[in-house]
């Protein structure tokens, strides 16, 4: 098999926008990063080389990593940072894996601007039902005027909410709504009558977004990495860590019509993306937008010769309203994996281990001579089962690695909460009260036939948790609002062609069960996808161990693996 190699070079770099310019976080300069392109089956080394006096680690958001914790990159879960002048070259086979996934810095809120595609082309041809024109990433993120280590700290500091960031972003740019910002504009040209394959990705840092395209339907057909039946929608719901492959087709005929003198530049309709949550402080024109430009038929001009002032827009209609909580469930009720001959779906049909666990929004009692500003002068702090994850000071997976047999040391993730509440009522000041800070971890035996349910106790909490869990997909077996009921909901379980993903939108108030083949040996995080969440504790992990057979066992870490 082919071995593709690249180089990634972690560095500082001017950038522009809303007429602030700030030093940011860069791979190679760029922002967003380069988009990795590789082949179903290859292998793949990424030398990353760190320039800068901070910390840094780089994770492969959504590659299985089969064998190859090493590579996986959460800071301390699997590896110590790549720290100043130091390099480390992530190794690792995509196995049994296509489409578009994406990776990001996992240290700190670094991967606010340390972000990019990673697109494995698939060894046989698509099952579309269209051929395609052509492949255009498109990475939502968010820009912040001022330093987001900076907007971290102080978020950890006074135990209060994060500032919202000044934008949202399509590829990096924020689009005219927002001021000083008209040049710094996403625009795709299109032909008419040809079918293209946007490639979706939320790297925001905390907001789920709804996206559309005006006058144009937009058909799944992938989610985070895998193959999904077609369906074709107004817009799509997407969370952090999501990735969302769709097709549209440009087939408008208005471009045809107006082939006249006046219009030099062809039609251009709008794309847009908004968050699903209003903030606790919106922002203003909370909504990136860009456009889809339909190349004129008549003259042959360079898609730069569409510049501002654009022509008069609105935003699409079927861009769903913020809180549109109908929308999202409806579009995620429509998800399905396409469990086919070729491509048949693996859910685990029978559970080996089941565990329940609540993930919540809490609020500790100020220490003394600490001002905090959370609600109530409390601090946020965030847990699954009670447990607010604590990141430790070396590689879980090292310690794992070297001690097997005293691999308790981060075992003990309670398997069920630890008072069964009514947990989509919960009084705020009386419930979730007791949070233990710790890094336990949920350890399974190679092949366990895992179920993890997931329940949202809606405290202080308006959106969905974005749950992501790495080392493996999940297929999502059910979901609904309310409390998990253990008796009656397993009853209505898709165990035919459940969505498989990386990353599931819990509903808010609500629950998801997940099954997992836990058929990689490693140690896996599991983690909330809206950053503000992972550093209030929104984490935890799965250790799956060794199998007998040797090829069902960790690999060894690769001579330059950083050290502590
Ligand atoms: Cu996309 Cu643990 O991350
Ligand atoms: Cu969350």
């Amino acid at each position: 098999s082919t071995t593709r190699r690249f180089k990634f070079n972690v560095g500082w770099k001017k950038v522009t926008r809303l007429c602030h310019t700030k030093s940011i976080l860069t791979v190679n300069g760029e922002y967003p990063g380069p988009t990795i392109v590789v082949h179903e089956g290859d292998n793949v080394e990424v030398k990353v080389t760190n320039h800068v006096a901070l910390n840094t680690t780089i994770h492969w958001h959504g590659i299985r990593q089969y064998r190859t914790g090493w590579a996986d990159g959460p800071a301390y879960i699997t590896q110590c940072p790549v720290s100043f002048g130091k390099s480390y070259t992530y190794k690792f086979t995509v196995v049994d894996q296509r489409g578009t996934l994406w990776w990001h810095a996992h240290l700190s809120w670094q991967r606010a601007t340390v972000n990019g595609a990673f697109i494995i082309l698939p060894r046989m041809p698509y099952p579309f039902p269209v051929p395609i024109q052509k492949e255009i990433p498109i990475i939502f993120g968010e820009w912040w005027n001022s330093d987001v280590i900076a907007i971290e700290n102080e978020m950890i500091q006074t135990g209060d909410g994060p500032n919202s960031s000044d934008a949202y972003t399509i590829n990096g740019l924020p689009g005219p709504l927002y001021s000083c910002s008209l040049k710094d504009t996403f625009i795709q040209t299109v032909e008419y009558g040809k079918t293209y394959l946007l490639r979706i990705i939320n790297a925001a840092l905390n907001d789920e977004l709804f996206f559309a395209v005006a006058n144009h339907t937009l058909t799944v057909v992938e989610i985070d990495a895998t193959y999904t039946k077609p369906f074709t929608t107004e817009a799509i719901m997407i969370t952090p860590g999501q990735t969302t492959n769709v097709l549209l087709t440009a087939n408008q005929q208005q471009q045809q019509q107006q082939k006249t003198a006046s219009d030099s530049t062809g039609s251009m309709f709008v794309m847009a993306a908004r968050p699903y949550l209003t903030s606790v402080f919106p922002f203003d024109n909370s909504t990136t937008i860009g456009f889809l430009h339909y190349k004129s038929t008549t003259k042959t001009e360079p898609s730069s010769s569409i510049q501002p002032p654009f022509p008069p827009y609105t935003l699409p209609k079927n861009l769903p309203a913020m809180e549109d909580t109908k929308f999202a469930t409806d579009f995620a009720d429509n998800l399905r994996s396409l469990a086919s001959f070729q491509y048949p779906c693996k859910v685990p049909k029978t559970v080996d281990k089941k565990v329940i666990t609540t993930i919540s929004l809490n609020l500790q009692d100020c220490p003394v001579n600490e001002n905090c500003k959370g609600y109530l002068n409390k601090r946020f702090l965030a847990s699954m089962n009670n447990q607010s994850f604590v990141r430790p000071s070396m590689s879980i997976l090292e310690s794992h690695y070297k001690n097997l047999k005293s691999g308790h040391l981060f075992s003990g993730f309670p398997e069920k909460p630890p008072n069964p509440f009514n947990y989509t009522g919960v009084d705020p000041v009386k419930e979730n009260m007791n949070t233990e800070f710790g890094s336990k971890l949920i350890v399974v035996p190679f092949g366990t036939k895992l179920e993890i349910v997931l329940q949202d106790t809606n405290f202080l909490n308006p959106e969905n948790h974005p749950i992501h869990i790495h080392g493996h997909n999940f297929f999502i077996v059910g979901r609904g609002f309310g409390n998990y009921d253990a008796e009656k909901d397993p009853l209505g379980y898709n165990l035919v062609d459940p969505p498989e993903r990386n990353t599931v939108a819990v509903p808010v108030g609500g629950w998801a069960a997940l099954r997992i083949n836990a058929d990689n040996p490693g140690v896996w995080f599991i983690h909330c996808h809206l950053e503000e969440h992972t550093t209030w504790g929104l984490a935890m992990g799965l250790i799956v161990q060794g199998g007998k057979n040797p090829s069902q066992r960790l690999l060894p870490p690769p001579p330059d693996f950083p050290p502590c």
